[in-house]
């Protein structure tokens, strides 16, 4: 067994080892770039406060770029015995530079290592999250822009209540996302604060240059308070999870109408036949199963905050191993809400609707609040409008007008997309990518 960083007389226990390491050597994969990237910021810094001599800086920095590239290549594995990504660094620079690797560990715990590597990861996957979403929103408004003509059946209760519209439908998924942008975006704004030099969540006593750090991984700022910053470790990854599960509660609404609205009893949307599947027994059969997996899983996501918050609940400030759970759940979370993203937009872009719903007289009664307000608009009283409409229908008379004019801000007639997308589009130009990608540029050497 190869000896841990902190193992010094007593040799650690198989049976413990296994349980306490866990699925880390899994998990820790997924932070592995992020470890490199904080490690060269690290060093970069202890050089500037003189703990690191200028060759011995770049000589590990040198070091940390090849594995990095290693890392980027899938060349990287965390071995049989090594604990954890920050572990598996360390040794292969001790193993490559000697003495030298030693010594990137100064003013620097694990504590603090891997809440900077999830600060660093949680950025990059907001990224690609965002990106998911915003081809989504564009899908969405295009449909509703599309179909902005087509009427169906809008319900209350489930129950036939009034008319609405393929432009609205779509329309109000597009929004429902520029709101799930602006919780995003708040996520990722406590997100974006440096950790490292907390350390084991106490700070130093070595005279650390934390705002040094912070700009060089491209941070808005750090988290002063060394104590909070620990604190932050669970609190991060549940507000992120809520960003998350806001996006799931969207896309499981959709799915559900998705579903619903296919089926043969409503027939309003057809799905592409790609995205359904057969029957081993009915030969008719296209189920909506992508859409209910969909829902599924954006359930499942939904849940992921409560599991978070369970985890942390009731511990006192300070570092506990039981943060290192969150990681199992977490971790993976972002590559299946980006997944999904990708699938529902594929399935909304290919989706076909049903032009001409309102012929089946089911749905005429839909149209009683339009006939009120016109006798309404011809000086009847309300009341006594929606009196006659209703003695009508009671008596078998009421012949609906199947046409609406629907006119006020983000009605059936003027459905502001427009204006929706300035919002979104706003939230997203909030979102400062940039400046994370230029400081990991410079750290790569990748640009002066
Ligand atoms: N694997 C640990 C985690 O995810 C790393 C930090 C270990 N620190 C410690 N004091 N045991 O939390």
């Amino acid at each position: 067994m190869a000896s841990k960083l902190w193992e010094k007389n007593v040799q650690v226990d198989h049976d413990v080892e296994r349980y306490t390491v866990g699925r880390d050597r899994e998990m820790d994969l997924y932070l592995a770039p992020y470890d490199v990237l904080g490690s060269m910021a690290h060093i970069t810094m202890l050089q500037s406060i003189g703990l690191l001599t200028a060759e011995e800086l770049d000589t590990l920095t040198a070091e940390l770029r090849n594995i990095y590239d290693e890392i980027e290549h899938g060349r990287f594995t965390i071995e049989e015995g090594v604990e954890d990504v920050h572990s598996q660094v360390e040794l292969m620079l001790t193993r490559r530079l000697g003495d030298m690797g030693k010594k990137i560990h100064s003013g620097r715990s694990r504590n603090d290592q891997v809440l900077v590597d999830l600060r660093l990861f949680i950025r990059s996957k907001i990224e690609e999250v965002v990106v998911a979403m915003t081809r989504l929103f564009k899908t969405l408004q295009a449909q509703s822009e599309r179909y902005s003509q087509v009427l169906m059946p809008g319900y209350t209760h489930l129950q036939v209540a009034m008319p609405s519209s393929f432009g609205l439908w779509f329309g109000a998924y597009a929004e429902s996302l520029a709101d799930d942008l602006t919780v995003m975006r708040a996520a990722y704004d406590i997100a974006n604060r440096n950790p490292l030099g907390s350390a084991a969540g106490y700070g130093s006593s070595f005279p650390l240059d934390r705002e040094m750090t912070t700009r060089l991984l491209g941070f808005a700022s750090p988290d002063y308070n060394v104590v909070y910053a620990q604190m932050g470790r669970g609190k991060t990854e549940r507000i992120v999870a809520q960003a998350i599960a806001g996006v799931a509660a969207t896309i499981s609404k959709l799915a559900f109408d998705a579903c619903l609205f296919n089926s043969q009893n409503f027939g309003f949307l057809r799905l592409a036949d790609k995205f359904t599947t057969g029957s081993s027994i009915m030969p008719h059969k296209k189920n909506p199963d992508v859409f209910e997996l969909t829902r599924a899983k954006c359930n499942r996501l939904q849940a992921l905050p409560g599991e978070i918050t369970l985890i942390t609940n009731n511990l006192p400030s300070g570092y506990f191993r039981d943060l290192q759970l969150i990681k199992e759940s977490f971790l993976p979370a972002f590559d299946e809400i980006i997944d999904i993203l990708a699938m529902v937009d594929a399935m909304i872009g290919q989706i076909t609707v049903n032009e001409n719903i309102l012929d089946d007289n089911r749905y005429d009664l839909m149209f009683s609040v339009e006939e009120v307000n016109r006798l309404t608009q011809g000086g009847m009283p309300f009341r006594d409008a929606y009196k006659k409409v209703g003695l009508d229908i009671e008596a078998g008379r009421f012949r609906p007008v199947k046409q609406v004019a629907h006119t006020h801000i983000g009605s059936i007639g003027n459905l502001c997309n427009r204006e929706i997308e300035t919002l979104y589009r706003r939230e997203l130009d909030r979102f400062d990518f940039d400046t994370y990608h230029n400081a990991f540029d410079k750290l790569l050497g990748r640009k002066q």
